[in-house]
């Protein structure tokens, strides 16, 4: 279905034509002054240099040839040649009521591209720290939006489970627990098949083994040498372990099990559901196919023990150093894995798109593998390859959040602190069982959470701020839902007794109404921008504005209550505004509860 504002667009472009100018002046848009008019047309103010003519009087022949046209209630010149318009509204409604018959708000469909999402990244054995907590929401959201048009879509998780992390847990418990069957080089047996360790058992792990590397100027020559050892000694692991060595390939695989068992749990609290559980270890495979295709091409070589590919280009302004293929001894890296990832995704789904929602500072990191793929022609050239680095959620400093004792803060908690202090808020107010305020707050407190990330640029840093995100008034989430529940529970209230007669349609309206159709027969414009460009923020901001709207029209209409003449088309236009609602808030990733 045509987006409204192309309707109108295409009105005046054609009356421009008609007068004899260029077709292209006659562009449309929103007003930028909703207390004069609706849309309004500048075009008449750059024809007046090309035609040399007074703006104002091409103005007026344009908005002749436009008076008879039915979309228009009032369409006229202002000083010095801006075209300001208003429209009818039989076209309002009859849009409206189109959006309700035609699927999907009327939105036009993509259909038939296949796009791989790539976002979580969590790492094996590390326990999900508020670092991932942006790649999670939103990512979920972009998968969603991108399905809503009818892609193929494959969100996929793509776990951190083959790099120097893994070597260095595999070397402390080696050190904890040296009689392991894992660790023996003659065992023939089976090893156990109940893991030997807990995830929380792996979450100290992995720090301890980490600061065992750290080296510092106050240390002794033996500790700077033991430090050295215990990290040549986890480089050796990962090497093992790439090459799966017997033991060390068997002890990892139940690293790995145990703790996508507790990371799918995690994910699942926050909403976030992957198609694919593939890490960066099943890349492996495909690495020496690549490093081959590389070598025939001619493009790798060799550098300190290390195999290479320039990537630099000429129009670069800095330095983009060479990718890293292979590290000394053929061990690979970050840059190694997500190379071969995409070849694998090449030959396991010929991809039209490949998005990754990943931090900001992981760029230039992308920059050398998106080069290094086409390079390597191990990506369909036709294939985008789409980095969408987000920013950093700050704390009040404006430095990386961290706890009040100035940890890393596990998601896990600060899920919670989110939703415990939404628990205040409708505690204090709401007569309801204990069960349920705490299923409330839940549901509550992640969408605070999602809408406040998702309500900034995917690129811009935000600052973590607790009693804004949570509250019920303002650009939130909590505001969102509210406003939802309250149209749900109308709505409730009026089927509870009565059933809509059929067929109704939205009929001519009162101005009150206006305002709402307006708003919401621009739902799918807003939909198919947020897609192309990749910005749920612009579903946040529509669902905030829509939520104003309503929330003074419910102040001044009775809607059950008041003129009957109105009442079902009222009706019908609140479960439009419904379906809008939970449209919205389901692309964001998060519901709406039954009451709060
Ligand atoms: N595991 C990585 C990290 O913690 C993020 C992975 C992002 N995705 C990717 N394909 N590299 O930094």
């Amino acid at each position: 279905m045509d987006k409204l504002i192309n309707i109108l667009q295409d009105k005046v472009k054609n009356a421009f034509k008609e007068c004899g100018y260029d077709e292209e002046y006659g562009k449309v848009i929103t007003s930028n002054r909703p207390d004069l008019c609706q849309f309004q047309c500048d075009g008449a103010l750059s024809a007046a240099k090309e035609y040399k003519k007074a703006p104002f009087l091409i103005a007026e022949e344009v908005v002749e040839k436009c008076k008879d046209c039915n979309e228009f209630e009032r369409i006229e010149v202002i000083k010095p040649g801006f075209i300001n318009i208003n429209i009818s509204n039989s076209f309002l409604t009859d849009y409206c009521n189109n959006m309700i018959k035609e699927e999907k708000f009327g939105c036009i469909m993509e259909k038939d591209k296949t796009v791989v999402v790539d976002y979580g990244g969590p790492n094996v054995a590390k326990p999900l720290h508020v670092g991932h907590l942006r790649p999670a929401i939103i990512g979920e959201s972009i998968k969603r939006i991108h399905k809503f048009f009818e892609n193929k879509v494959i969100g996929d998780v793509h776990l951190g489970d083959w790099g120097l992390q893994m070597g260095l847990v595999i070397e402390e418990l080696k050190f904890r627990h040296p009689n392991w069957d894992y660790f023996s080089e003659d065992f023939k047996g089976e090893y156990p098949k109940e893991a030997l360790f807990t995830v929380s058992d792996l979450e100290e792990i992995y720090p301890c083994a980490s600061k065992k590397t750290k080296i510092n100027e106050n240390m002794t020559k033996e500790e700077i040498e033991k430090a050295n050892e215990f990290k040549e000694n986890a480089r050796k692991n990962t090497a093992y372990l790439q090459a799966k060595k017997k033991g060390y390939y068997d002890l990892w695989k139940k690293i790995v099990e145990i703790s996508v068992i507790d990371l799918k749990e995690n994910y699942k609290k926050l909403g976030v559901e992957f198609d694919l559980w593939l890490g960066e270890s099943d890349s492996q495979k495909y690495v020496d196919k690549m490093v081959e295709k590389m070598k025939d091409l001619g493009i790798i070589y060799e550098s300190d023990g290390a195999m290479v590919v320039d990537v630099e280009e000429e129009s670069d302004e800095t330095c983009i150093p060479p990718c890293m293929v292979l590290k000394t001894g053929g061990v690979s890296c970050y840059q190694t894995t997500d190379l071969a990832t995409i070849m694998q995704r090449q030959i396991d789904f010929k991809p039209d798109e490949i998005i990754y929602v990943v931090d900001k500072r992981q760029e230039l990191h992308f920059i050398q593998v998106f080069r290094c793929a086409r390079k390597a022609k191990i990506i369909d050239e036709n294939s985008k390859l789409t980095f969408l680095g987000f920013g950093t959620m700050n704390g009040k400093d404006g430095k990386p959040f961290k706890t009040r004792s100035g940890g890393v803060m596990r998601l896990e908690n600060l899920i919670y602190e989110v939703n415990q202090k939404v628990y205040e808020k409708i505690s204090n107010t709401k007569e309801m069982k204990e069960e349920e305020k705490i299923k409330i707050s839940n549901i509550v407190g992640l969408a605070a959470l999602k809408y406040a990330d998702l309500s900034n640029q995917i690129s811009k840093d935000y600052i973590f701020d607790i009693d804004k995100f949570t509250s019920f008034e303002g650009k939130t989430g909590p505001y969102i839902l509210y406003t939802l529940v309250r149209i749900k529970s109308i709505l409730n209230k009026f089927f509870e007794n009565s059933t809509i007669k059929e067929n109704v349609i939205l009929e001519p309206i009162e101005n009150e109404e206006k305002e709402m159709l307006l708003k919401i027969a621009k739902y799918n414009q807003v939909l198919e921008e947020s897609y192309k460009e990749n910005a749920p923020s612009k579903i946040c901001i529509y669902l905030y504005e829509l939520a104003n709207i309503f929330n003074s029209y419910y102040q001044k209409v009775k809607i059950l209550n008041g003129d009957k003449e109105r009442l079902n088309s009222n009706i019908v236009l609140l479960s439009l505004m419904k379906e809008i609602f939970e449209n919205g808030i389901n692309l964001l990733g998060f519901e709406a509860p039954e009451k709060m």
